[in-house]
């Protein structure tokens, strides 16, 4: 089966998107990424991708006038370099309703909580406010709704007594750069299944992927 084509989005340091590309490399993996794309042109992420050979393009959002037209850009140049599926990692910027028709469950986001708790901005510092023991995050496929949409894979961790939204951030992100690479295998393989508003895997996921795993903290 032909690799799935994918194109990153990012804003900014570009961990996700770091994990995604070196698990890409692994022989026999269903997917390659064939375009990272940044709204901010001086993101870290977009020189780690340069750096791998993958094409790497700033698109300013402050050059465009309205939201739609940004969008209608993002979508020529995902459209031109052959981009079938795309993942957010750390991207952002709203995405208008119309590219997210455009790409009806072909968009997938991660989010650094258990969704569907702690939506929107500073995930952590929500978590530890309502004094959760268990945090995590969720790769889900985006619809218009801010960080709504079927749940792909989700993992978690334990809070810690003395976390602040920093040592919680370090822990949820290592629990994300393992579920981010499994959840796109899962759909390159065409396993994930959309209906309504829940995704249903196919197939045994094994121990050491685990669609939801718990991760212990570094002692
Ligand atoms: C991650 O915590 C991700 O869950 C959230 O934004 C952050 C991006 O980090 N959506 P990075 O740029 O992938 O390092």
């Amino acid at each position: 089966m032909a690799k799935l084509r994918v194109g990153v989005l990012i804003s900014g340091r570009g961990s996700n998107l770091k994990a995604l590309l070196d698990t890409c490399l692994t022989p026999g993996f269903p997917a390659e990424i064939v375009a990272v794309i940044s709204n901010r042109p001086d993101a870290i992420g977009l020189k780690y991708a340069q750096a791998m050979g993958v094409p790497a393009i700033g698109l300013d959002h402050k050059a465009y006038d309205s939201r739609e037209a940004f969008d209608d850009s993002l979508h020529e140049a995902l459209r031109i370099a052959g981009v079938e599926f795309i993942c957010l990692a750390g991207y952002m910027r709203l995405l208008t309703p119309g590219l997210i028709g455009r790409w009806a469950d072909r968009i997938i986001n991660i989010h650094p909580s258990l969704l569907p708790a702690f939506r929107g901005l500073r995930a952590h510092e929500q978590a530890l406010a309502a004094g959760v023991k268990l945090a995590g995050c969720t790769v889900h496929i985006v619809r218009p709704e801010v960080d709504s949409g079927p749940i792909i894979a989700q993992a978690a961790v334990p809070v810690l007594d003395g976390d602040d939204a920093e040592s919680l951030a370090a822990r949820v992100l290592e629990a994300e750069h393992k579920i981010y690479p499994l959840a796109l295998k899962l759909i390159a393989e065409q396993r994930v299944r959309i209906v309504g508003d829940k995704a249903f895997i196919d197939g045994v996921v094994d121990d050491e992927t685990a669609a939801a795993q718990l991760i212990s903290p570094a002692r």
